[in-house]
């Protein structure tokens, strides 16, 4: 198993694509660490990756310091250290730009942003000292989105974070390079999610989705897992400071969709 052994962080892996992403890495053989806020969800995700592997739920607010401080430090009091970060975590707050409330931008971009670098650093230092020592360098990946490079009109904190997440994926894969630590990002496009629910539940919404879609399907979250799975392989071992837009076509595209014959 690619990655027998190893411990995981996952953000927001309570359900979605993080919870998609814990499964796909215990499968693996990793050891996976679920880090959440909704403590319910979280606390059936541990039961439920228990029944393949090894994995613990952990309280954490990404956007506290002081919460992913203790995020770091229960992932190497369960399993004794940390190899790979997955800094999935995510909210949206849809509204108009001249309506968009300061607090909604906030809170978009320090739990989106801030967030993914308070983990990001957290996770880094324990990686350069581990490497500094004489030992294994370590991966780190966060999951962005199409919207880091297109943008909705009313999800406007929304693409101001993930275009600065994959900066930050560039930059700390600039910064943690000297000491083999890969830093990679993954662009979803439109994921079956809690998160996209509301548009899949639409008829007319789902059906504009899929016109800009060229493989004419939403997506699911073990697509998504797979391709972290990729990155947090040794089969990746020359690829850094990337993001991997998993989107069914959708960034190539101009216009709409073409329909099968
Ligand atoms: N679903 C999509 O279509 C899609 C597309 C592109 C990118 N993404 C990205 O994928 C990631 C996961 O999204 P999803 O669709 O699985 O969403 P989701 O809403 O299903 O899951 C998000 C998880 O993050 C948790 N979370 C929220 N705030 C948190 C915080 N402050 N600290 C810790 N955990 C927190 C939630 O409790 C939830 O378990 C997000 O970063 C999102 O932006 C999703």
């Amino acid at each position: 198993m690619s990655l027998q052994n190893k411990v995981a962080i996952i953000t927001g892996g309570a359900s979605g694509i993080g919870f998609a992403i814990a499964r796909r890495f215990v499968s693996d053989g990793a050891k996976v660490v679920i880090a959440d806020i909704d403590d319910g969800r979280g606390e059936e995700a541990e039961k439920e990756l228990k029944d393949i592997g090894e994995a613990v739920y952990v309280t954490c607010d990404v956007a506290e310091k002081l919460d992913v401080r203790n995020l770091v430090a229960s992932a190497l009091d369960a399993f004794g250290d940390v190899d790979i970060l997955v800094n999935n975590a995510g909210i949206v707050a849809g509204a108009d730009l001249l309506e968009l409330d300061e607090a909604d931008f906030d809170r978009v971009l320090a739990v989106n942003l801030k967030g993914a670098f308070l983990c990001l650093q957290a996770v880094a230092r324990h990686l350069v000292d581990r490497v500094k020592a004489g030992g294994e360098p370590g991966t780190i990946i966060n999951i962005s989105s199409i919207n880091a490079v297109l943008a909705i009109a009313d999800q406007v904190p929304y693409s101001i974070s993930k275009g600065g997440v994959n900066q930050l994926t560039r930059v700390s894969a600039l910064a943690l390079a000297p000491y083999g630590i890969r830093v990679n990002a993954i662009g979803p496009g439109s994921i079956s999610t809690d998160m996209l629910a509301t548009v899949l539940e639409d008829e007319q919404a789902r059906d504009k989705v899929l016109s800009r879609t060229p493989l004419g399907r939403v997506g699911e979250p073990r697509e998504i897992a797979a391709v972290a799975a990729f990155l947090a392989s040794d089969g990746a071992s020359y690829v850094t400071g990337q993001t991997i837009y998993a989107d069914g076509g959708r960034l190539p595209l101009n216009y709409f969709a073409k329909e099968a014959d």
